[in-house]
């Protein structure tokens, strides 16, 4: 099936009204260019998973990345904070930059970094810590607050913004591990918003739980991206046409095409892209 899609020329419609090259200019409702990946190119030892992939990212919004599985999308999501750093045989090519500056460049620390651009994973993965100490973990690590109040303050806000406050605020010293799965992907949001980062970096954040936290989650996101620019990578087409704006659409480690979400599933220009929106290979 993906031979026969790969055969097809790479693009079918023709779109003149959409110039490819946009520049630094927002798409109208986004707000300002957060992101931009020009020319990324990843290996993972002799085996290239990343091809001249180039992405804009705008804050107020969402980005949902999609595409089948081994496509690259975790891979890229973890090169715009430099999770591939740990990764010994990895090596990045290319320019990304956060409010124009190169995070790639040497004078970057990549722990400062991934305060900016936070990052909640498929599986939660809460400390082995109380509720309390997994939230003020960060603000901690880069010592934001000098006093125990102002802690206190922080790790409420967190988790009042991760929508978990009600439901925990009388057990902060409870661990983390021992709340529900979607409680645990809330209090893992929380820690990641604790330091107020600019970018959340989300890698199928709900796909390991019920229809119920996934809508508290999406729900949540809808919220936090009035104040923080989101890029999350799902499997679901429901989820990506529910939550983001726009939509990032990955096939064997290209960046087959990029658009308002809406365009990306009813009017996609890459035949690619049509066939897995409709179900028909992934
Ligand atoms: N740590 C690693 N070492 C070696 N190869 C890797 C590593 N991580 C990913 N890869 C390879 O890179 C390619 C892209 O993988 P990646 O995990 O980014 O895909 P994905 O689109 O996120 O897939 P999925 O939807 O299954 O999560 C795959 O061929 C994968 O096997
Ligand atoms: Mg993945």
């Amino acid at each position: 099936m993906e031979a026969k899609v790969e055969d097809r020329p790479a693009t079918t419609v023709e779109q003149p009204a959409e110039p490819k090259e946009m520049g630094d200019a927002a798409p109208s409702a986004l707000g300002e260019l957060k992101m931009k990946a020009t020319d990324v190119n990843l290996w993972y030892g002799e085996k290239q998973a990343l091809f001249d992939v180039n992405l804009e990212i705008f804050g107020q919004s969402v980005t949902a990345l999609i595409g089948p599985s081994g496509c690259g999308k975790s891979t890229f999501l973890r090169c715009l904070n430099r999770m591939n750093d740990v990764i010994d045989i990895c090596k990045v090519k290319g320019d990304i930059r956060l409010d124009g500056e190169d995070i790639y460049a040497p004078e970057v620390d990549p722990v400062q970094l991934r305060a900016r651009v936070g990052m909640v994973f498929q599986k939660p993965n809460p400390f082995p810590k109380s509720i309390y100490e997994n939230v003020a973990y960060a603000p901690r690590l880069h010592g934001l607050c000098a006093t125990k109040a102002q802690m206190d303050e922080v790790v409420e806000t967190s988790l009042i913004k991760a929508g978990l406050w009600e439901e925990v605020k009388d057990r902060l010293d409870a661990p983390g591990t021992g709340l529900s799965g979607g409680q645990q992907q809330r209090l893992c949001i929380a820690r990641a918003i604790s330091v107020n980062p600019e970018v959340l970096l989300m890698d199928e954040p709900c796909s390991a739980l019920d229809p119920i936290a996934t809508a508290t989650i999406e729900t949540l996101m809808d919220e936090l991206k009035e104040n923080l620019c989101i890029a999350i990578v799902t499997h679901s087409m429901q989820q990506a046409a529910r939550v983001s704006q726009r939509t990032a659409f990955f096939h064997l480690g290209k960046l087959v095409e990029v658009n308002d979400t809406s365009t990306i599933f009813t009017n996609p220009s890459d035949q690619r892209t049509q066939d897995y929106v409709t179900g028909r290979f992934g």
